[in-house]
């Protein structure tokens, strides 16, 4: 039984969160800044990192006001993502170890997508397969056991939730793509054009998204195009792909578990599809769960604490850490 402060902040969420056991959330905080970025139609760096250092004692307080269990650690992402922004969640996560005397644990920011999947009704069990799709990352990953990791298959340039942040503002479609992609598609035509599904026949689990979003400019120059029709095929065309590579993996590795993670798990054309049209069992982390949040980081680090891989004062931010078996 251990509870677990969990601290993200490598992009533009401030997330914090205490988890018990690694599945169940005694308190949950989120703090986005889509409205301050929303206007530059992406995220600015500098302006995250000072947003959350505004943020982030205030919500720790109110996270740690609304608990009456005590913490055993405290967990922050590593990496990766924005410099700047890391280091005010690692660092305050320190500062907080050093003051309270509880270990520091460093999280991997994908580990805590994967882990986010232990927050829904049913758990999964390693070994199992995962799709893990993000802004940052399109990959299939074999989780062999917990921190034990495989990666099967990852994106050559964009990954599929980037694609959906250039689209939309190809489209004029507010900042992040893929809520706003979602809603346009809704009264799309999904068949109207043809987008290509990169890779499909190349018998690996690469992706690419470039070409996609190339294909959607050059159909808009064209001509006369529905905003919905455009945003329908897209979105089609963006989730196709990721279901003929995820069929293939399961072929291939003939896992009988699948965990779908990250802000694109979001994506309800994804769901119903992964729900309907795979044979395989299937976990999706709760809605809420899906884009970053302090939860994640909470039950991965939970993990990390039971096997005791702590971090310590010197472990710094990384930006490109990878995602190693340790
Ligand atoms: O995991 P996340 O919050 O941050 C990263 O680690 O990158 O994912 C954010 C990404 C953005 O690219 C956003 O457009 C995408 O997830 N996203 C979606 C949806 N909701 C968020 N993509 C497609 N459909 C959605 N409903
Ligand atoms: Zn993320």
């Amino acid at each position: 039984m251990s509870v677990i402060l969990g601290i993200e902040s490598s992009c533009d969420e401030t997330g914090i969160a205490v988890v018990k056991n690694g599945r169940e959330v005694l308190a949950n905080e989120l703090a986005s800044q889509i409205d301050v970025h929303k206007i530059f139609g992406g995220v600015v760096p500098e302006i995250a990192s000072r947003q959350h250092t505004k943020i982030i004692s205030q919500l720790v307080a109110q996270v740690m006001d609304s608990i009456e269990e005590p913490i055993d650690a405290i967990a922050a992402t590593q990496g990766p993502g924005l410099m700047g922004s890391l280091m005010v969640g690692l660092s305050f996560a320190k500062a907080l170890a050093y003051s309270w005397k509880l270990p520091f644990v460093p999280v991997h920011h994908i580990e805590g997508h994967l882990f986010s999947a232990f927050l829904g009704e049913k758990a999964p069990e390693f070994p199992f397969l995962s799709l893990v799709v993000s802004g940052g990352h399109t990959q299939i990953i074999q989780c062999h056991a917990p921190h034990h990791y495989e990666i099967l298959g990852t994106t050559r340039d964009d990954a599929v939730g980037e694609s959906f942040d250039k689209v939309a503002r190809l489209l004029n479609l507010s900042y992040p793509g893929g809520p706003s992609i979602q809603k346009a598609a809704a009264t799309g035509d999904p068949t109207a054009f043809d987008f290509p599904r990169a890779m499909r026949n190349k018998g690996n689990l690469e992706f690419s998204y470039s070409g996609l979003k190339t294909a959607v400019l050059y159909a808009l120059q064209e001509g006369e195009a529905k905003v919905e029709d455009v945003a329908a095929s897209f979105q089609a065309a963006a989730i196709d792909i990721l279901l003929i590579k995820i069929k293939q993996a399961i072929q291939q590795t003939g896992a009988t578990q699948l965990v779908i993670a990250g802000g694109v798990a979001a994506n309800q054309l994804l769901r119903d599809r992964t729900t309907t049209e795979l044979d395989i069992e299937v976990f999706l982390p709760p809605f809420k769960y899906c884009i970053d949040n302090g939860a994640m980081i909470a039950a991965a680090g939970h993990s990390r604490f039971e096997h005791g891989l702590f971090g310590d004062f010197g472990t710094t931010p990384n930006p490109g850490l990878p995602l190693q078996a340790s």
